[in-house]
């Protein structure tokens, strides 16, 4: 493990600082994620969230490019990212979702599955926007950490795919708490922190494998924020280009 994982770019204490201060997405969201490669998994376990999505409301927090609970027809959706510019590309007609042959399916119903399905046949790079109906969509410039929602108003599930990673680690758990007060079901994926803390010990463990570390999410760490006596948790592990993740649900019990 003498090699930075991601190239040496990544291993500079400069992005690491703007991974957690917002400077990586003034502009954009400049690289894939879970949710951009598979969607079709994350829409499934929303499905299993929350049965009648008609009847129910979504926070999602850190859409970015990948909003995941756009694909569902929600009574009341609000979104909240910490990038004025990407929540504001939000109110363009379309979030754009990257398509691929493996979550190709997801985008079936789509007014143009045929083109989409013909281009991500022929391996052309392929995006699909997804309409926002902005009668019932909210968008909101803010911060996970200081969400400004008024505690009495409890949403049916809360979305949150890859943003605790960029919240500093020490956070992370009264991050998580203050989500949880909102919402009776609580949706989150993030590349998980296991593989490296088996290693950490390792006399080659290095200064960037420690920063890539910090900004790996420690699921151990975040149920304490859901005690078991009121929140019934699963975890599944997957990977996606390489990388390991876990998908968290929780639903809090009745
Ligand atoms: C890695 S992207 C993930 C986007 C999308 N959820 C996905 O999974 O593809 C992180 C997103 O969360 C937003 N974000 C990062 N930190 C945040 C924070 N503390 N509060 C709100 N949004 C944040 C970023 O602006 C960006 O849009």
């Amino acid at each position: 493990m003498g090699k930075p994982i991601h190239g040496k770019y990544y291993s500079t204490s400069e992005y690491h600082r703007a991974w957690f201060t917002g400077e990586l997405f003034k502009e954009k969201q400049s690289f894939g994620t879970f949710a951009r490669f598979h969607p079709e998994i994350l829409i499934d376990q929303i499905r299993d969230l929350v049965k009648d999505p008609s009847k129910s409301t979504v926070l999602e927090i850190g859409p970015g490019n990948a909003p995941v609970s756009a694909a569902l027809p929600f009574k009341r959706r609000i979104f909240i990212d910490r990038s004025a510019k990407i929540a504001t590309d939000l109110k363009t007609p379309a979030a754009l979702i990257e398509v691929t042959a493996k979550n190709l399916d997801a985008f079936k119903g789509h007014s143009s599955f045929e083109k989409i399905k013909e281009r991500v046949n022929k391996g052309e790079p392929t995006y699909a926007g997804i309409r926002l109906d902005s009668k019932n969509t909210q968008i909101v410039v803010g911060d996970a950490t200081a969400l400004p929602f008024r505690k009495d108003v409890m949403h049916d599930l809360v979305v949150v795919n890859e943003v605790l990673t960029h919240v500093k680690p020490e956070e992370r758990v009264k991050t998580l708490e203050s989500i949880a007060a909102l919402t009776g079901a609580i949706l989150i994926v993030d590349r998980n922190r296991l593989p490296l803390e088996r290693i950490s010990h390792h006399p080659r463990f290095t200064e960037a494998n420690r920063l890539e570390m910090e900004r790996q999410v420690d699921f151990n760490e975040l149920r304490k924020a859901l005690p078991t006596n009121e929140w019934h948790v699963q975890t599944i592990e997957v990977t996606s280009e390489k990388q390991a993740y876990t998908i968290l649900k929780a639903v809090r019990r009745k």
